[in-house]
């Protein structure tokens, strides 16, 4: 049967194509894209290619057997499908910055800027704090730049974007790599299929 792949588009679809060549996915096609978004002509993988939290829409409605996303994704979303494999590509990790003046322990009730509301919610829940969070659609490291924001949750891979803007980590929060997550229904109707994609992901990893 056909296994059918969203893949997330940009960065990780980059990262994760070498592994899904070594388990054996004619990959040149995606390589080879132009402006295509979905690859048809291996009779085994069918693979379409989608923004991380798309890939768990079509993952979720059962358009899609299999997503590979970022655990950033998942985490945000509480992403109810199986979570098999994690393909240790994408990594990097959440954190707390802001300006060097910011003081985490400030009595005022802070504000948060953040691309990820649910992440931010949690940390602050753990650490029994009530925040104010703003949702912000990327570029995130502004916020406390012009005072929309007493401080920033983030993902930092380098640290380049901080470093060029002059904030700093105040907390760690948890780390980020790419996982592949697998639709319920598919995983009863597609077993042995799925199942031998994560065994030869998972020797592609080891060899990495
Ligand atoms: C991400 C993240 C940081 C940056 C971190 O943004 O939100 O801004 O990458 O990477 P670095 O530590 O290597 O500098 P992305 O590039 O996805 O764009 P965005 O700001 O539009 O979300």
């Amino acid at each position: 049967m056909t296994l059918k792949i969203a893949l997330t588009k940009g960065r990780t679809e980059k990262q994760v194509l070498p592994l899904l060549a070594q388990a054996g996915m004619d990959v040149e096609p995606i390589r080879n894209k132009g402006r295509r978004l979905i690859f048809n002509d291996d009779p085994k993988y069918h693979t379409i290619l989608a923004k991380g939290p798309d890939v768990l829409t079509y993952l979720n409605r059962g358009a899609m057997d299999i997503g590979i996303v970022g655990s950033d994704i998942l985490d945000e979303q509480r992403n109810p499908q199986y979570d098999m494999l994690d393909l240790r590509t994408g990594r990097c990790r959440f954190v707390l910055a802001s300006t060097a003046n910011f003081d985490p322990g400030q009595t005022r009730r802070k504000i948060i800027a953040t691309k990820y509301p649910n992440i931010t919610q949690d940390y602050f829940a753990t650490i029994g704090e009530d925040v104010e969070i703003i949702k912000i659609e990327g570029s995130v490291e502004l916020a406390p730049l012009v005072g929309l924001a007493d401080a920033i949750v983030d993902i930092v891979e380098t640290g380049t974007t901080l470093r060029e803007n002059h904030l700093q980590v105040f907390a760690e929060l948890r780390p980020v790599s790419t996982h592949l997550v697998v639709n319920r229904l598919a995983l009863k109707q597609k077993q042995v299929e799925i199942q031998t994609l994560i065994q030869n992901l998972q020797k592609a990893i080891q060899e990495d």
